[in-house]
């Protein structure tokens, strides 16, 4: 079954109402998960278009690194559209919504352009991140509460088009409560802080720090459930750091994009796929 007629299945009724819909899907989601009490993993391509991008040709493709991140278990195909389009084009982003089978997650910012083509190309989920020029990678969570209105008004208009509405926060509490009142339907905690403290060489202090960053997920975990939103995290997972966070409960999905296309290099992307979700 394609995503499109999943998407059409999944509809409610009453198109007029996409936010019962959206409550619905999400507290379906949420007690399925429960009941077999693990998170899914969402894969990011968008680092197989950087290596195309790297010779401005046509291959790697990263349309056939979905399919190939699928056939290993992943359950998200996860992209970043770019404003300066350094990686995924907008020709990936319609060939995605057109072949992806699991479900598409389109990372974006509140940018009008990108916005419009959000709405165009209607992916299942849209997780809304900031996006900095010089950054190598997406830095830091939304703010929630600066963008607040602007936040609102695109979860708005992407609901409208029947995708369902993530935020990329830190795990600080005044951004997990502005993100449900935007109307978001999850946040994705940004993991990358926990990543980074796996990195400090002395021992001790590795550990004191990680398990601060753990905590402190955990308590964004519990706020953002309080708050009745569907919870992924990701950024920075790797083989080595995944095990402390997939232990957490609450969370439904993983976006892992990176540390999976580095092993991929050696065991193909299939391989590096489900070895990461026979961890998680
Ligand atoms: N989630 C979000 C919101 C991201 O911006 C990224 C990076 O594109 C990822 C997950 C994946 O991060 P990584 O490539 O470090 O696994």
């Amino acid at each position: 079954m394609d995503q499109r007629s999943y998407k059409t299945l999944a509809r409610p009724l009453d198109i007029d109402a996409p936010a019962a819909y959206h409550q619905h899907q999400a507290g379906l989601r949420r007690s399925l998960m429960k009941e077999i009490d693990m998170a899914g993993l969402g894969v990011n391509i968008d680092h197989v278009a950087t290596i195309r991008q790297a010779r401005r040709t046509v291959e790697p493709d990263p349309v056939w690194a979905a399919a190939e991140a699928e056939l290993g278990g992943a359950c998200c195909i996860t992209f970043h559209l770019r404003k300066d389009r350094r990686h995924i084009n907008d020709r990936d982003a319609r060939l995605l919504a057109q072949t992806v089978r699991c479900k598409l997650n389109m990372e974006m910012s509140l940018d009008n352009e990108i916005v419009a083509i959000a709405e165009e190309i209607a992916p299942a989920q849209a997780t809304l991140v900031p996006e900095g020029r010089q950054e190598i990678t997406t830095e830091g969570g939304l703010d929630t509460v600066k963008e607040f209105d602007r936040l609102a008004e695109v979860t708005k208009r992407l609901h409208a088009k029947g995708s369902l509405v993530s935020a990329f926060v830190d795990p600080h509490a005044p951004h997990i409560a502005a993100a449900a009142r935007a109307g978001c339907d999850a946040i994705e905690i940004h993991t990358g802080a926990y990543a980074n403290a796996w990195l400090i060489a002395d021992q001790f202090r590795r550990q004191q720090e990680v398990k601060g960053r753990l905590d402190a997920i955990s308590a964004g975990i519990a706020m953002g459930l309080d708050a009745g939103l569907v919870v992924h995290g990701g950024h920075g997972l790797t083989y080595n750091n995944i095990h402390p966070i997939a232990a957490l409960r609450g969370f439904e999905e993983f976006n892992i994009g990176h540390s999976i296309i580095a092993r991929a290099v050696f065991v193909g992307l299939r391989q590096a796929v489900a070895e990461m979700r026979a961890l998680i």
